[in-house]
């Protein structure tokens, strides 16, 4: 194995002392790029360009030919495991993902297939394996997936929803119906996981947007303990060094104490919770990632270092800190912004580092 030259994020992740806060951001490679956007072009569409290892392999690389950033993230998306289960993914122009047969009923739910996630979705773990290649060392490469509520939102109500009608129906009417599926989802993701682990993902993150739909003690059945069976079932150490697992509820706020027992190394914050009260919550037990407004990136440079400034104080001093966006960069952010926000980051942070002795 190489060397990896870089190793930030995994020591900011364990809570180690580090020499300046390592930051990566959440969609990091996307349309905001233009280069991002030509090779889209050139695979044809969004998930052509997903099954292509060494295409997805050139855009996860492109954010770092561009910026000093302290990671890469796979090139995928949370419902390849869906499309895999048979669901038929599609995206219709400007109105995100769709699925052709989506699962409404108990019906659907017990029909859904047994999966060998090394059949259908190896175009995913070839991609990491091509990424470690041309990353050489430089940097970690986190792997992802969906948290099996969220990806279940899509698809019980088969596309992007905002009050998710359906399946907080499925919720009220026959939740055991509901633990069923979400059972069968995080047990094909902790596989799936595993899976890109040994391929050689250095981290991994649980991206669980839609969380924060639920009321507390729903969201505990329904998102949190399918997010703890998957944990669980983790490999949490390879080739002798610890595998960080990062939890990210959108909107999670005080749910953050409950996360913490899942026994994850990290949590993403999104911007509506300050990091001084997420690290109340966590009681500095796990790493906390995150967390600035993504549109502050909208602002001219002046806002978005006072953003990066404030991100970092509210954290204050000591180990433990990934920056990042509280959300995904957006497609209508200029290129040269996100160059100032890294440059800040690298910049301001040290002084949060240095021996105070
Ligand atoms: O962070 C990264 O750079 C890794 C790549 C990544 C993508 N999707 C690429 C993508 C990741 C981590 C995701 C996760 C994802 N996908 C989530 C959780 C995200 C979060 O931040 O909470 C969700 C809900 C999805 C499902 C999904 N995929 C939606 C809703 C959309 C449409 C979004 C839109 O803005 O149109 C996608 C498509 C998608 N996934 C794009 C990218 C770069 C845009 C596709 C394009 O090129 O047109």
């Amino acid at each position: 194995m190489t060397e990896l030259k870089n190793d930030l994020l995994l020591r900011a992740l364990k809570r180690q002392p580090v020499p300046r806060t390592p930051l990566w951001i959440m969609r990091q490679a996307g349309r905001y790029l233009p280069e991002y956007r030509a090779t889209r072009a050139e695979a044809g569409d969004f998930m052509s360009l997903c099954r292509n290892p060494e295409l997805a392999c050139e855009v996860t690389l492109q954010p770092l030919r561009r910026y000093k950033l302290d990671a890469a993230i796979l090139f995928s998306d949370i419902l390849t495991v869906p499309d895999a289960l048979g669901l038929g993914l599609y995206f219709e122009t400007g109105e995100g993902p769709k699925f052709e047969r989506p699962v409404k009923t108990r019906a659907d739910i017990e029909a859904l297939p047994d999966i060998d996630v090394t059949d259908g979705l190896s175009y995913v773990f070839d991609a990491v394996r091509t990424i470690r290649r041309e990353l050489d060392g430089r940097v970690p490469l986190i792997g992802f997936a969906g948290s099996p509520w969220t990806v279940g939102t899509y698809m019980v109500e088969g596309g992007s929803s905002r009050e998710f009608p359906t399946i907080l129906g499925l919720a009220r009417e026959e939740p055991a119906t509901l633990d069923a599926m979400l059972k069968k989802v995080a047990s094909i993701t902790t596989d799936y996981l595993n899976a890109q682990i040994e391929a050689g993902a250095q981290a991994v993150q649980i991206f669980d947007t839609w969380g924060s739909a639920l009321e507390a003690d729903d969201y505990r059945r329904f998102s949190l303990a399918s997010m703890q069976q998957i944990v669980d079932g983790l490999i949490r150490e390879r080739d002798g060094r610890r595998i960080p697992v990062i939890l990210f509820t959108k909107g999670a706020g005080p749910r953050l104490a409950d996360m913490v027992a899942t026994g994850c190394d990290a949590l993403g914050v999104d911007w509506t919770t300050s990091l001084a009260d997420a690290r109340k919550y966590t009681d500095d037990k796990v790493a906390l990632q995150g967390n600035l407004d993504p549109a502050t990136l909208k602002g001219s440079p002046e806002v978005i270092r006072q953003g990066v400034a404030d991100t970092l104080a509210s954290y204050g001093k000591g180990p433990g800190h990934v920056f990042n966006l509280g959300h995904g960069i957006t497609p209508d952010i200029d290129p040269e912004h996100l160059g100032v926000l890294v440059d800040a980051v690298h910049e301001m942070s040290p002084a949060y580092h240095a021996d105070d002795s």
